[in-house]
């Protein structure tokens, strides 16, 4: 039985086919023929997921054993694919397409200041990686181990965490918005011994030191022992530790030869760590594999975007999210394509960046997140109008859902009839893309990201029963029925939270932590997180997180965090605190704002910034003392006579306190 939409309202669109033409000027053959071969293939994926991606995995990815079995065991999460195989990432990005096309760029790099970039070929890159690699086994870097990187967006970020790869260790990318106690928490998380950093870093023109967050960092991390800097700018004193502890980048890769053969390791050994935000206020370590998560990373850049050789793709997202290690560097790569790594940001020098960027370089793909897109729209499209954009053929969003406005100025003004829309649905747990129209092929509606990807096998849940929904026009919690290749393996050291979190909620499920909708059309809606993860300009944020750094603050007794919507970044922060001094003057209590914004910038990242904050006399709580943020989120939303059942309040004058609170700032 299907139980009414309630978000009908966005879901009216009817499908629009691709571009007649979309195939016109296509450079060689797009990846799938039409509609109906992706039907195919994905009721294949779907019915024979050991046939399907064994094929795909022995096709697609260089090996150095061939693997037994495809899956073990068949059914459940728990599965290990490619038993016995043994591979390198390094070389399946790098080596093999070196061999073939020594000088086709691999990397080209776009620096923060327009025209201070290069390129890189794959020869090239064969070389640095090669060099680096042995560098870090002269440190002492064995199979296994974790490496801290901390980088800007510069080709040696890419070298970085390909060269880690290469001797088998383990990366760990720490986003280099994070401040100095965020990484110095997941340096020590996952134990790493060795940190790749930078002197400083660019970003629209300003001067970042990241040295120096490292270094304080560091102070708390004893178990480091080396330190490899990068110089980005060399224009400043930079605080360096000459007693072995910090070695320049380009002193030591000089010192070894330009090719260092890689360390085959076994299908599932894990590739890299990511930390990403939960409902808790403890970042998880999510832990992805080496064959499963390459082969997502390569078949979703091939099909959903349809890159093929000679393509170039533009990923506008940083290494230190998974959209960087997917779609920079992996993806890319693994099909032998180019990537663009762009260092700056898009107003810098003025709104054109991107457009000059494509042009340039005659970009075929490009992928951003809507958040960058709102703002360049309501820059206005005079930034776009002199650009030549025909080199473009597909155009991907990511990281939040994207409004049908903001879908149909895309579609309009940077596709120009000649590209398609990819709405990309995954997340950091998913490895690669899970839910998406793909180019040319997947007729599109402006909001949704309509079918899932080859093995993925999704289903509507009612949140309450975990009951599955059937049929079409369903709404409830959005969840995956079968294990697909890239999927997380584990949350690093701690396997009992990473069942806790995925699969314990709903038995038999992989739960993603977003709500979802089947429309009568069996297209897919994404309507948002359910868990208390709020999304900040395509960042993804645990209120705990920012509540635990909040209430490190002595003026502080209470505090609860809430996102809302906001037009420019989506969602944004707000935070209700109650002060342990009632009696504080008005310049005082501007004075504590200031200091709890402060107290979060320093603790997670000026990223985590609260965008409003409410002081208030109390927090609205149940009776056992849990504070009820539906409540918050409720008023933010002005929808304060929709506030649901507050018969369990504690509390209940606190309501129109709050309500005024919230007027009042208005
Ligand atoms: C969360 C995952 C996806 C890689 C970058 C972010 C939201 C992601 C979409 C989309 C609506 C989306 C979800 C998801 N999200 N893509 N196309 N439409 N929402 O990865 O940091 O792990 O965040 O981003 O809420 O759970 P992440």
């Amino acid at each position: 039985m299907s139980k009414s939409l309630e978000n009908e309202h966005l879901m009216h669109e009817n499908k629009v086919l691709p571009p007649a033409n979309w195939a016109a000027n296509h450079p060689s053959k797009p990846s799938l023929a039409s509609f109906e071969e992706y039907e195919e293939l994905y009721r294949h994926s779907i019915n024979d997921p050991e046939a399907f991606f064994g094929e795909q995995a022995r096709k697609e990815l260089s090996w150095s054993r061939d693997f037994d079995l495809v899956k073990y065991p068949k059914t459940g999460f728990n599965a290990s694919w490619f038993l016995n195989g043994q591979l390198n990432a390094c070389y399946n990005c790098v080596d093999r397409h070196a061999f073939a096309n020594p000088d086709k760029p691999a990397i080209i790099y776009e620096a923060d200041e327009p025209n201070e970039g290069s390129i890189i070929t794959y020869s090239e890159l064969l070389a640095k990686v090669s060099q680096l690699a042995q560098v870090l086994v002269s440190l002492g870097v064995r199979k296994g181990d974790t490496v801290a990187v901390y980088l800007p967006m510069i080709p040696e970020a890419v070298i970085t965490i390909l060269a880690i790869t290469r001797i088998g260790a383990i990366h760990s990318v720490v986003f280099a918005g994070f401040s100095s106690g965020a990484l110095r928490d997941r340096i020590n998380n996952a134990d790493s011994k060795i940190v790749i950093t930078a002197d400083e870093s660019k970003r629209g023109g300003k001067i970042i030191e990241t040295k120096k967050i490292v270094d304080e960092a560091l102070k708390e991390a004893p178990q480091v022992k080396n330190v490899i800097v990068v110089k980005r700018t060399g224009n400043r004193h930079v605080p360096f530790n000459a007693n072995g502890r910090d070695l320049w980048y380009h002193d030591e890769i000089v010192k070894f030869k330009t090719y260092f053969p890689p360390t085959p390791v076994n299908s599932e050994d894990p590739l890299f760590l990511l930390y990403t935000s939960g409902s808790t206020g403890k970042p998880k370590g999510i832990q992805h594999c080496t064959a499963g998560y390459l082969l997502g990373a390569l078949l979703t850049t091939k099909y959903t975007f349809d890159v093929n050789p000679n393509d170039i793709l533009f990923t506008a997202g940083d290494i230190g999210w998974i959209t960087g290690h997917t779609y920079v560097i992996y993806g890319p790569l693994l099909n032998g394509a180019t990537t663009v790594v762009f260092e700056g940001t898009p107003a810098y020098p003025n709104f054109s960046r991107y457009w000059k960027i494509v042009e340039q370089h005659r970009v075929t793909q490009f992928y951003v997140a809507p958040t960058a897109l709102r703002l360049l729209k309501k820059a206005g499209d005079k930034f776009i109008e002199g650009h030549d954009l025909s080199s473009l053929r597909s155009l991907g969003s990511v990281g939040e859902p994207i409004a049908p406005e903001i879908w149909e100025w895309y579609n309009e003004k940077i596709g120009q009839g000649r590209c398609t829309i990819q709405d990309t649905y995954w997340q950091t747990e998913t490895g690669s893309i899970v839910i998406t129209p793909l180019a040319g092929i997947t007729p599109t509606k402006p909001g949704s990201a309509s079918l899932p990807f080859f093995g993925i096998d999704v289903a509507i849940l009612d949140p309450t029963t975990g009951k599955e929904l059937q049929g079409n026009n369903v709404e409830g919690v959005l969840a995956i029925k079968q294990a697909w290749p890239s999927v997380t393996r584990s949350i690093w050291g701690d396997f009992g939270r990473f069942n806790e979190t995925y699969f314990k909620p709903y038995p038999g499920y992989f739960f993603t932590g977003d709500g979802g909708a089947r429309d009568k059309d069996g297209f897919y809606w994404v309507l948002g997180r359910v868990d208390d993860v709020v999304n900040v300009s395509g960042h993804r944020l645990s209120t705990a997180e920012i509540e635990a750094a909040i209430i490190e603050n002595p003026l502080v007794a209470e505090n609860a965090v809430v996102g809302y919507s906001h037009d420019l970044t989506g969602q944004a922060i707000a935070s209700f605190v109650a002060l342990k001094n009632k009696n504080l003057s008005g310049t005082q209590v501007e004075d504590a704002k200031k200091q709890i914004i402060l107290g979060v910038r320093k603790e997670i990242g000026p990223f985590a910034a609260p965008k409003v904050i409410f002081i208030v006399d109390d927090l609205p709580k149940t009776r056992s003392g849990k504070i009820m943020r539906r409540i918050l989120r409720k008023i933010l939303a002005g929808e304060e006579d929709q506030l649901g059942d507050t018969s369990t309040l504690s509390n209940p004058p606190i309501v129109q306190h709050l309500i005024d609170a919230v007027k009042s700032s208005k």
